[in-house]
């Protein structure tokens, strides 16, 4: 590729979740997507128009082959993530894998190894970590604010039992599985916080135990999910810090897939719970009282007449452009897009590469293993030491 040359990015999956990346590629003055791949045939039409593709394949690999793309998106079922990725890696292709980062820890390890082998970038696409109000709390952490953090928790609460109807690989993969299958949402802002408490040099999960709440609804056919309905994976991480993961997509109630709270020596955070709320810190140094919160954005219960957000907020979400209040997943969608093209392009470290993305998805893995042998606290593998 000429220095002044545009990456062609090819996306697989892309009459589903792959459609929803057009925006990110088109913003980026170095980047556009050229080929996509899907094996719904009858898709590829309609899904070319949409993300602006010249050229369709339905065989992934035939695209890896014949296009000349230099990044892959992937964005099909969680089961092809990892060979898929492999697959582009082996070919010096730059890897935008959605989550999980794999299925298994055997294929986490092929992964990794891949990831070694090859010249291109991994990188994995946990967007949950760019939003507006996780991104001001991982600030506030970083400047010292919460003091030492040392107990979080998160939830992703998506019922989605007519989902799986759709999309049959979720019955598989998510609701047919034991302990957390989808954990990466949750547990991704919560590492980036402890890992940006000053002198953390960072932190991963070391070893976890999972519980479920029983089994209290049947697919269509009749058959109870594998999955339980609320599945909680207790994680203690290398610093000592306790996590709590509740990941929950059978239960009957609204979606909140965005629950967070955070714990520090001083101070504390806990998420907005549902639409219209905003999350509220309270924090020893900017606090009155211990009674009162500090809603994140709301610059009225500041002396300064200042909101946390207009003193602290980092500066890509300051001046977001348009194609960042547009995509999806409260900007996530394209700050992630943002950085994966940095680091190819201007060698910027990649905030979730083949090991944050091990971090990510491991203890989920190792979570499903535990709640097989009735909750036994289980060591997470380090992928650092593979
Ligand atoms: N990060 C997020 O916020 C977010 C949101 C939604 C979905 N996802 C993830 O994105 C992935 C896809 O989810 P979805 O909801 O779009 O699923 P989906 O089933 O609606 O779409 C997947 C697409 O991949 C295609 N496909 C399946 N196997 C393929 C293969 N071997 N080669 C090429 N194409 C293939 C399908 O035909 C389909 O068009 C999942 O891993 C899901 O977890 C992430």
């Amino acid at each position: 590729m000429g220095v002044l040359a545009k990456l062609n990015v090819g996306v697989v999956g892309a009459a589903g979740r792959g459609a929803s990346f057009r925006a990110a590629f088109e913003a980026h003055p170095r980047t556009r997507i050229h080929a996509l791949c899907d094996i719904r045939e009858d898709l590829l039409a309609g899904a070319a128009k949409r993300l602006g593709a010249s050229e369709m394949y339905v065989d992934y690999a035939e695209m890896l082959e014949r296009s000349d793309v230099d990044a892959v998106v992937i964005g099909t079922p969680m089961p092809f993530h990892a060979p898929q990725a492999i697959q582009a890696l082996e070919r010096d292709i730059h890897v935008l894998s959605e989550v999980t980062a794999a299925v298994s820890v055997e294929e986490c390890q092929a992964l990794v190894a891949a990831a070694r082998r090859s010249q291109a970038i991994y990188m994995m696409a946990e967007n949950y970590i760019y939003t507006k109000p996780n991104v001001l709390v991982r600030e506030l952490v970083r400047r010292g604010l919460f003091g030492e953090v040392y107990y979080a928790e998160g939830e992703y609460i998506h019922e989605l039992k007519e989902l799986n109807e759709i999309t049959p690989w979720r019955r598989r993969w998510q609701t047919g599985i034991d302990g957390i299958t989808y954990g990466t949402h949750s547990l991704g802002p919560i590492l980036q916080w402890l890992s940006a408490c000053p002198g953390s040099s960072g932190d991963r999960v070391v070893r976890v135990c999972c519980a479920g709440s029983g089994h209290h609804y049947m697919d269509p056919r009749g058959d109870p999910y594998e999955n339980q309905d609320s599945c909680v994976m207790l994680a203690k991480t290398a610093r000592g810090a306790l996590i709590v993961i509740r990941v929950d997509m059978l239960s009957e109630r609204p979606h909140a897939m965005t629950n967070y709270s955070l714990q520090g020596t001083r101070g504390c955070y806990e998420s907005a719970r549902s639409a219209g709320e905003r999350g509220k810190v309270w924090l020893a140094d900017l606090c009155a009282s211990k009674d009162v919160w500090l809603d994140l954005a709301d610059p009225s219960d500041r002396p300064s007449g200042q909101s946390l957000e207009a003193e602290y907020l980092p500066e890509m979400w300051r001046h977001p452009p348009e194609a960042a209040l547009r995509a999806g997943h409260g900007g996530g969608d394209y700050f992630q897009v943002l950085d994966f093209v940095r680091s190819i392009v201007d060698g910027t470290p990649c905030p979730i590469g083949i090991h944050e993305a091990m971090d990510m998805t491991l203890p989920g893995l190792i979570s499903q293993a535990s709640i097989a042998a009735a909750g036994v606290w289980m060591e997470v593998p380090d992928s650092r030491t593979w």
